[in-house]
């Protein structure tokens, strides 16, 4: 059975918005990632989602798929964003099926917690090599086609007419709020997640002249999904929404939502930028 749209997706956006459109994902049978490829197709898109674990990402690929009718969803298993080769592999092949490349998820993410003294040194430099190295790795195997597609979407700058063909040459970079204040236990995680923000704004920087917008999505804490209840208890989790100042947790759905305004003509001046879709729960460090 097709997940709920209301699950995925607000009621306001336009069907076949990303119409023509491929989108390139890692991470992308994780519970977030995979929600913001599901909003995507839905609107139009096809995809490719990579992932660790073959047998996850086939399935849920299959699974984004049956959120439009038509669409194709190519899901890519054993594929490790620390493995440059592997992953261009991916890409390339994305690029053979699907015609090229018009948006970017970087999603891939390592985590755990652990104290600086609990963290070895190679638990550290996992997490550093999955987040910053892998976003890294996913960055320079798909630029040239997002360049591609940037050159194929420009805003005429004259009359700031929007292309016809939509939009493309987008990446997102997807964050967290850990670094903004510091959270014990979540040293390597802050410290990786600060390297992946610089490399987005530097992206935007040095690909905005040919019209790729870079931008983070920073997720706070979500219901249902890995990373949250990787960290904490379940037993736990009725009392942190709570003191959420908007009094609930976030959704798959809001970090989905952000996705389709970033990649959407709404938001085409918008790179170089940090959208934390959080309800301010960075601002409360004490409602985690
Ligand atoms: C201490 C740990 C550990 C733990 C692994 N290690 N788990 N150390 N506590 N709980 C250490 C291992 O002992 C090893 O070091 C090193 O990390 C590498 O581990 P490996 O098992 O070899 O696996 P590897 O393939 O390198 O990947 C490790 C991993 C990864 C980083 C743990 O599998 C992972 O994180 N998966 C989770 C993915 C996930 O949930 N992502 C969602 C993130 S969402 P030694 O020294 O023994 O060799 C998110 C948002 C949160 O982060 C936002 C909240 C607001």
């Amino acid at each position: 059975m097709p997940i709920p749209k209301s699950e995925y997706l607000s009621d306001v956006w336009k069907d076949g918005l990303f119409k023509n459109k491929v989108v390139f994902c890692t991470g992308g049978a994780g519970s977030v990632c995979s929600a913001q490829v599901r909003a995507l197709v839905h609107l139009g898109a096809d995809a490719c989602i990579v992932g660790r674990n073959i047998e996850k990402t086939e399935l849920v690929a299959k699974d984004i798929a049956m959120a439009r009718p038509g669409s194709i969803v190519i899901g890519i298993g054993a594929i490790d964003v620390r493995n440059f080769s592997s992953l261009k592999g991916a890409v390339d092949r994305c690029v053979k099926q699907l015609g090229g490349i018009d948006f970017v998820i970087a999603g891939a993410a390592g985590n755990f917690l652990a104290s600086i003294n609990q963290l070895s040194v190679n638990a550290f430099k996992s997490v550093i090599d999955i987040d910053i190295i892998g976003s890294y790795h996913t960055l320079k195997a798909t630029i040239p086609y997002l360049t591609e597609s940037a050159a194929n979407h420009r805003t005429n700058l004259e009359t700031l007419t929007p292309s016809p063909r939509g939009t493309g040459g987008r990446i997102i970079f997807i964050s967290a709020p850990i670094h903004f204040t510091g959270i014990p236990f979540q040293t390597h995680v802050a410290t990786a997640k600060a390297g992946v923000d610089a490399l987005s704004n530097n992206v935007a920087l040095e690909f905005g002249p040919v019209g790729v917008t870079s931008n983070i999505i920073t997720p706070g804490p979500m219901a249902n999904t890995e990373g949250v209840e990787r960290l904490v208890r379940s037993s736990e989790m009725a009392d942190i929404a709570r003191k959420q100042p908007l009094g609930r947790l976030g959704s798959v759905r809001d970090i989905a939502d952000a996705t389709v305004y970033l990649f959407s003509n709404a938001g085409s001046y918008v790179t170089g930028q940090t959208l934390v879709v959080d309800g301010a729960s960075w601002r409360m460090p004490q409602a985690i």
